[in-house]
């Protein structure tokens, strides 16, 4: 029995050394000290030996009992640590590795022409306002003294919502005019601008949806040349003192008299042509339509109640794209709404 205790001592010391695993420690355990164990099975013959020897080899077995267990904790302890030691250097971090770059975004180019616009008339006084894009008809048309059956009316040109033609996408910021004037009395200064709606194929300078910066001044003494002078100056602010603009004759309804303002076109400098071929920015003509403006028709002014005989007014509507090309040299509207970063990083 001596022997069998010291072989059994021998051999478990020996097997946890070599075992290398959490799991197979506790293998170990259960196979030498387990109820079903090794020392038991010795123990449970000790009922043979005579009463002299029993405490002899009871205390021996006591002691391989604590000679396995104290090795059982020794290598628990340090395979525990080697576990540890290896999740460690697995999950270091090398922190000189150069990080992933994130990219940062910035405000859209037409934004930020937006914004400058706004400054500009911030600095003159002007309010701006914001307004519906699902408008009324009587709003978009009907009190801007634009009567049923004119062309820009029509289905072809316009988006409604409704059977009736009362309900559309505003094709215009002027809806804001009278939206201002039946809430504000004289004098008033207003910008309003926002996205309008038109049927239009897309093009170098058409889109079905485009921005518009609406302008209304109204107050007594209010004549075409404060017109002309506010448009001058603001371009002036915007492009710079060699900005180049011409005014020509036009029409609006809700307008008399009416004129539209060009810019010189930033990519063939007016001449219409770039390397022999027809320029594709401005179309040939050598200028870019900006705005639409004129003095306020004194029946708008009526429509809203406001005394024509005591008031007039000029007002404006500017093609924010437009504008924003001509400010940062674009050539093709539609890298406006493409949103392609390569364009974007640009500004
Ligand atoms: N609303 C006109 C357009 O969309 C522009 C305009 C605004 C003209 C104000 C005159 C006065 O073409």
């Amino acid at each position: 029995m001596k022997e069998q205790l010291e072989l059994i001592q021998k051999n478990a010391l020996a097997a946890l050394e070599a075992a290398e695993t959490p799991a197979a420690l506790e293998e170990l355990r259960v196979k030498l000290l387990g109820k079903k164990g090794e020392l038991t099975a010795v123990l449970k013959l000790m009922g043979k030996l005579s009463p002299e020897e029993r405490p002899v080899m009871g205390q021996m077995a006591n002691t391989v009992r604590a000679t396995i267990e104290a090795k059982l904790e020794e290598r628990k302890a340090a395979i525990n640590a080697a576990v540890l030691e290896a999740k460690l250097a697995a999950e270091s971090i090398d922190v000189t590795i150069p990080g992933d770059n994130v990219q940062l975004g910035h405000q859209h180019p037409m934004n930020m022409v937006l914004q400058e616009i706004k400054d500009i008339f911030v600095g003159m006084g002007y309010t701006v306002v914001d307004g519906p894009e699902v408008e009324l008809a009587s709003y978009n048309f009907t009190r801007l003294n634009i009567e049923e059956g004119h062309p820009s009316r029509d289905r072809s040109d316009t988006f409604y919502f409704d059977d009736n033609d009362e309900v559309l996408l505003r094709t215009q910021t002027s809806s804001m005019q009278i939206r201002f004037m039946e809430n504000n009395q004289p004098p008033l200064c207003m910008l309003a601008p926002g996205r309008v709606f038109r049927k239009d194929e897309a093009d170098a300078t058409h889109s079905p949806m485009f921005h518009q910066i609406e302008g209304l001044v109204v107050a007594e003494h209010i004549t075409m040349g404060d017109l002309k002078g506010a448009l001058i100056t603001i371009m002036n602010k915007i492009y710079g003192h060699d900005a180049q603009v011409r005014f020509r004759p036009h029409h609006f309804p809700f307008t008399e008299p009416s004129c539209e303002m060009d810019m010189q076109c930033h990519k063939c400098h007016g001449t219409g042509e770039v390397d022999g071929q027809v320029c594709s920015t401005c179309h040939g003509e050598g200028w870019i339509e900006l705005l639409g403006a004129g003095m306020v028709h004194p029946e708008v002014l009526r429509n809203c109640g406001i005394d024509p005989e005591k008031y007039s007014g000029f007002a404006f509507g500017i093609g924010l794209e437009r504008t924003a090309m001509g400010r940062l040299k674009i050539t093709d509207l539609r890298l406006i709404f493409d949103n392609d970063v390569r364009f974007l990083n640009q500004f």
